[in-house]
């Protein structure tokens, strides 16, 4: 198939811009999969995963504070960051981007989320047939006996302990060299080998096993298209790809799609 490459500039370019050939095959699929990244959360005012950090934490990166041995070497710098961005996390509400997809789930027969986000925003935004790969961060367990942790106590000079075995506690998130939730990502696979139309949005592609989900739905002859900022290295693979702001470029599909 043709790769069909729109640059987005808003609302004002608006439905007209989506070729017809796309807009028949999302009105004619009834398996669809959704895999969303931190970008879907940007116009919520979250920063995305490879943005600047704010204020003490700009001279970390976040792949050196997401990861069993960080959290191992200096537990409560660990502890520390997930509580920012809880905190940050709990401030946000969803955006039309977020709305749309729970818009999508209501009118496609077999609507699949899956999502890289830890900040729970799709759930709150009303979708329910939803995987979150990297779990999610208002969520606490044990590091030790993995006992989920209804209430702790932030303000202490230590990490908060397990009350059942005495455990630091962290957060319910997948750190690098960590695997993947195993009855999520077997149903993201499942999904996305199954489905009609793949949509890849607002992420980077670059974390796997998440990256290769599009690539599964191509082999088995899905039309995939990306929605993001900018193009990344999925774009030279997909069908179609609309480049610009998910809480734009999302609800103008559901409204060029279903609309009257
Ligand atoms: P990234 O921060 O890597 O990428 C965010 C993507 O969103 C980029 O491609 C941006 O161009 C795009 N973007 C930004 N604003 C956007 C907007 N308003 N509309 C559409 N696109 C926009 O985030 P992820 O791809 O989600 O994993 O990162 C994947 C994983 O890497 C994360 O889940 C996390 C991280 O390491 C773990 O912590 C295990």
């Amino acid at each position: 198939m043709r790769s069909h490459t729109v640059a987005y500039i808003g609302k004002r370019k608006a439905i007209m811009d989506f070729p017809q050939e796309f807009i028949r095959f999302v009105k004619n699929a009834s398996r669809v999969v959704a895999l969303t990244g931190a970008g879907v959360s940007q116009e919520s005012g979250l920063r995305t995963f490879r943005d600047a950090q704010d204020g003490l934490w700009t001279k970390y990166k976040p792949e050196d504070l997401a990861s069993p041995e960080s959290f191992a070497r200096d537990p409560k710098l660990v502890w520390d960051w997930y509580a920012w961005r809880r905190e940050a996390v709990k401030g946000v509400r969803p955006n039309p981007g977020h709305y749309a997809l729970v818009e999508m789930e209501k009118q496609i027969p077999e609507f699949t989320l899956i999502t890289q986000n830890v900040d729970g925003l799709h759930r709150f935004a009303g979708s329910r047939n939803i995987y979150e790969l990297h779990g999610n961060i208002q969520k606490v367990r044990c590091s030790e006996c993995g006992t989920y942790a209804e209430t702790w106590g932030d303000d202490t000079e230590s990490v908060p302990v397990c009350q059942s075995c005495g455990g630091l506690l962290r957060p319910d998130v997948v750190w690098f060299g960590e695997s993947l939730p195993r009855a999520e990502l077997e149903a993201a696979v499942t999904a996305s080998r199954a489905c009609q139309v793949f949509m890849s949005i607002g992420t980077s592609g670059v974390v796997q096993p998440a990256a290769s989900l599009a690539h599964a739905a191509r082999n088995n002859g899905s039309v995939v298209v990306e929605i993001n900022a900018e193009p990344t290295p999925l774009t030279p693979k997909v069908d179609f790809a609309f480049h610009g702001r998910s809480g734009e470029i999302l609800p103008e599909l559901v409204e060029a799609v279903w609309g009257n």
